[in-house]
């Protein structure tokens, strides 16, 4: 499993005003929007392509284009379909499938709600877009279910990790072709589960309390 931490003066200011409780929600939908294309970059470095032949208007030129089959890209509702449009900004081709999941506020556990994607994931590249990473039980399960399906290859994407939950899922894919990109590694989980100093409840303040 790999890790990356994208370092960049753009990630980390825009980041300072997310994690802000005085950030009202249509700032921070727009900045989880704009951190994710920033993400989505550097998440994309290895995504597959092959050859493709062009007609310039001056001479003929080999290229490269997405190969087949297309990326999957996987939002984790609530939170993550925040980050569905950033993402498919740079990845257009991309198809889209939905994972619904809740933590329990108590036990920690995640539950799964919902799931529309393809059956079989073999041969697909998968990136699964999820804001926070905090005892890293939904990515975790998140991950375990796309592989489930056949995915081989799967690549996440999330705004902040706490380190435990990031050792976590660390440990749950040591030898697997699994990557996390992340704006931020913060400094702990506190005893509710969130991260600290985080950014609060994501979905919260996407979309409001439910
Ligand atoms: C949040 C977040 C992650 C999860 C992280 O979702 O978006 O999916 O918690 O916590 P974990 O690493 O400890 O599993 P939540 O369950 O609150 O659902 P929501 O996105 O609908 O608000
Ligand atoms: N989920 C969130 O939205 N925030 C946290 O800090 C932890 C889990």
């Amino acid at each position: 499993m790999r890790v990356h931490v994208a370092d960049h003066p753009l990630i980390t200011h825009k980041l300072t005003v997310l994690r802000d409780k005085d950030t009202p929600s249509p700032v921070f939908r727009s900045l989880v929007d704009e951190l994710m294309t920033l993400l989505a970059y550097e998440a994309t470095r290895d995504v597959r392509v092959e050859p493709h032949t062009i007609q310039t208007p001056v001479a003929e030129t080999t290229g490269v284009r997405i190969s087949e089959p297309r990326p999957l890209v996987v939002p984790i509702l609530r939170a993550g379909l925040g980050m569905l449009e950033g993402m498919v900004k740079l990845l257009p081709t991309a198809e889209v499938g939905f994972l619904g999941m809740a933590r329990n506020e108590v036990t920690l556990e995640p539950t799964t709600y919902a799931e529309r994607l393809p059956d079989d994931l073999s041969a697909r590249q998968c990136f699964v877009l999820d804001p926070m990473l905090a005892t890293g039980g939904s990515l975790a399960a998140a991950i375990q279910f796309l592989f489930d399906r056949g995915a081989q290859d799967v690549t996440a994407i999330c705004i902040l990790a706490a380190p435990e939950g990031l050792a976590a899922v660390e440990k749950a894919f040591e030898g697997h072709d699994v990557t996390i990109v992340l704006g931020a590694v913060d400094d702990h989980l506190n005893e509710h589960g969130y991260i600290v100093p985080g950014l609060g409840d994501a979905g919260d303040r996407l979309y409001g309390l439910v």
